[in-house]
């Protein structure tokens, strides 16, 4: 399965943060927002990965982020001229997804939480085994502001309304959406929303009509934050930081997660932790390699 990160969009509601910089790249405690959607396609496994943004900000990711080799994945880097929504990540990414399944991440979301690798991979299998679509739905005070499932009593997906004024339930659709290779086909039917955009809630009403949809739901363990505000990147600061504070572990540490998946070896990593050198960040990478046996003398 390959990959993609949303990273445009106009980030107005962040304004005047986000009048120069991309909303992505704006820190969320200790690294660039980016990180933590892309650490989540790493921890499903996705080693290939488009990351879409608009032509002003597409080179400050390519500087960040580079062709992938630090951390042993490849990423790409798509230009999306105007924010027509996010079902448009399909049509810009039509080559690159060149008939695979593919998994789309939002660029503000991030996700926390204990075995979310496993549940992760287990979503990627079931597309990848049985096509199809794999949403998530995270129980929320404030659905208006998202995608609502309406469930029945057994949890299956009766509908999905975008932003609904009433919403039938508490259940979000979190950023983060896994579809097999029809999904090309599916967003160029997609027309325009009345706020003009193209929706990817209508991509998952194709799949639900095709009996092809299946929900996942994280549980009060799991931690689904957006940082698209003030406030709520506010919050996805604070979080992040008690978490590594608490725990004495990074959230999201792109090279950590390449590094334990084999991805990259010691000499890599070393390599990462001198380029941040006197930094907490690179100390940290160097933690990593202490705690395994025999990479003292690297
Ligand atoms: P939103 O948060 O819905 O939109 P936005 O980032 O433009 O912010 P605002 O509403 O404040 O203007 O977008 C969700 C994510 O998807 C975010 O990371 C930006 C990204 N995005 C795109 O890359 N292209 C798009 O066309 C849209 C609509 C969003």
């Amino acid at each position: 399965m390959k990959g993609i990160v949303l990273a445009g969009g106009a980030g107005s509601r962040l304004y005047p943060l986000t009048m120069a910089v991309s909303k992505q790249l704006l820190p969320v405690y200790d690294k660039p927002m980016i990180y933590y959607p892309i650490a989540t396609l790493f921890l499903a496994g996705i080693r290939e990965i488009a990351i879409i943004s608009t032509p002003r900000d597409l080179p400050a990711y390519e500087i960040l982020l580079g062709n992938g080799e630090d951390f042993g994945v490849q990423f790409h880097y798509v230009e999306q001229t105007s924010p027509r929504g996010l079902a448009e990540a399909f049509l810009l990414c039509n080559d690159f997804i060149h008939g695979s399944s593919v998994a789309l991440a939002l660029g503000d979301n991030i996700l926390h939480g204990a075995r979310l690798s496993s549940l992760l991979r287990r979503a990627v299998r079931m597309v990848e085994n049985k096509g199809g679509a794999g949403i998530f739905g995270h129980a929320v005070r404030n659905p208006s502001d998202y995608g609502v499932m309406e469930l029945d009593s057994h949890k299956k997906v009766l509908s999905i309304e975008e932003k609904p004024v009433k919403p039938r339930s508490p259940w979000a659709v979190i950023g983060l959406y896994f579809y097999d290779a029809s999904v090309t086909q599916k967003a160029r039917r997609v027309e325009p929303s009345a706020r003009g955009e193209l929706e990817i809630t209508t991509i998952n009403q194709m799949y639900l009509l095709e009996g092809a949809l299946t929900a996942h739901f994280l549980g009060r363990g799991f931690a689904w934050l957006d940082s698209g505000t003030q406030e709520s990147l506010a919050d996805a600061t604070n979080f992040i930081r008690v978490v590594e504070e608490r725990q004495g572990t990074k959230v999201a540490c792109l090279e950590e997660i390449a590094f334990r998946s084999g991805w990259i070896g010691a000499e890599k990593l070393l390599a990462r932790a001198k380029k941040h050198k006197g930094t907490v960040y690179g100390a940290y990478l160097e933690s990593i390699l202490s705690q395994i046996p025999g990479t003292e003398s690297l």
